[in-house]
């Protein structure tokens, strides 16, 4: 608040010197106004290549759907632990079509920040795009993209106010003894089997019970309720450059467990090639570490066939605290991995169903033809 105030004053100050002397002082009043409520002018100068606070954020939300009416519509999802809303972008082009589901979540840990960045990026990129490039219009006649660019509202305001290294929400447990719940260990997915804790001062707490926080319940909810058109869930973190498939909670393989290895390593190919960066592809238990109650794993069991986490640059240089100058690198980077996971899925899921409707197309024409040649 205290820069903005010192903005003002500058302004104010350059007013009254006659600096302003073109515009009415109504006009300049107005000026002043936006530039407290907005600290960005527009869309048009909103950054891409920096970190944003929540309130940006929100501004931003509410912003691109104003822009983009027809394609873009920002739905509620529920309330956060201290009474925030939870929004998510929902990306479609309108049709007849029944079309199929993609979603993607970002920084469900509160620290990791290039995982909102990340998914901002992704949507400033389909819509500047998805007229000329097509690529992404082709996508977007099959696909609906569902995005929530912050699912830990709580925890990344903490991180801006208080302790940029937190990672948790911001529940109180144990009367206050101690706060928040690591919402990745919160699904309803072997809950708190391993690789969590069920103390509450603990970085992986499990929370008190499965789903017990707002913000899982918000998320499992709406996932639920769609499932059976969603086709792939992404879920973005950071750091590790890797690009995990189900499970977690157990070393035993998920049903496609070889498709999504080829997929993933598919992207990963397309992502090392827009920049040379390496990434690794594989079960989170096999290459990262053990650990239950993740949306991903809890995805994949509800039927879901395409279940991915993203870990985001870097390697362990600058960890959770990636600077500004990497946003843009990594960001178009991961791009090229999603717009290649999502090709495939896309590319899969239409191949078996057209199969399938040939296939039910012969059936009918092998019982009409012998039918048919009675007469
Ligand atoms: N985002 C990760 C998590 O969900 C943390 C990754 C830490 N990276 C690492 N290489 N250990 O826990
Ligand atoms: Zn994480």
């Amino acid at each position: 608040m205290k820069p903005l105030l010192g903005t003002l004053c500058l302004l104010g100050m350059l007013v009254h010197s006659g600096l302003g002397h073109h515009r009415s002082p109504v006009q300049q009043t107005q000026k002043l106004v936006d530039k407290t409520v907005t600290p960005w002018r527009s869309l048009e100068t909103y950054s891409y290549n920096k970190y944003h606070r929540m309130e940006e954020i929100y501004q931003w939300m509410s912003q691109i759907s104003e822009k983009y009416p027809d394609v873009v519509t920002q739905r509620f999802l529920g309330m956060t632990y201290e009474t925030r809303p939870m929004y998510y972008l929902k990306i479609s082009q309108p049709s007849d079509n029944t079309k199929k589901i993609i979603w993607m979540d970002c920084g469900i840990h509160a620290r990791e920040w290039i995982a909102p960045a990340f998914c901002q990026w992704f949507v400033k990129e389909i819509l500047q795009n998805y007229r000329d490039n097509s690529r992404i219009r082709r996508l977007l006649t099959y696909l609906d993209f569902y995005v929530l660019p912050v699912l830990n509202i709580d925890g990344y305001i903490y991180t801006w106010t208080t302790d940029r290294l937190w990672r948790k929400s911001r529940s109180s447990h144990d009367d206050g003894a101690c706060f928040g719940t690591d919402l990745n260990r919160n699904f309803n997915s072997s809950w708190c089997s391993i690789g969590a804790s069920k103390n509450c001062l603990d970085e992986t707490f499990c929370g008190a019970g499965p789903v017990s926080e707002p913000e899982t319940k918000a998320v499992s909810s709406l996932i639920e309720s769609k499932k059976e058109d969603i086709l792939c869930f992404l879920t973005i973190h950071s750091y590790g450059q890797l690009i995990l498939t189900p499970y977690g909670y157990t070393k035993n393989k998920s049903s496609n467990h070889e498709e999504l290895i080829q997929v993933g390593q598919k992207a990963a190919n397309a992502l090392k090639a827009k920049h040379g960066t390496n990434y690794r592809v594989g079960a989170s238990a096999d290459i990262l570490y053990a650990l239950s109650g993740s949306s991903r794993d809890w995805a994949k069991d509800i039927g879901i066939p395409f279940a991915y986490t993203f870990e985001l640059r870097d390697n362990g240089t600058y960890q959770f605290v990636l600077p500004e100058d990497q946003i843009q690198d990594t960001c178009e980077e991961t791009m090229e991995a999603v717009l290649s996971i999502m090709d495939d899925v896309y590319a899969k899921y239409w191949h078996s169903n057209s199969t399938r409707r040939v296939t039910s197309t012969t059936v009918v024409l092998s019982l009409l033809v012998p039918f048919m040649s009675l007469f």
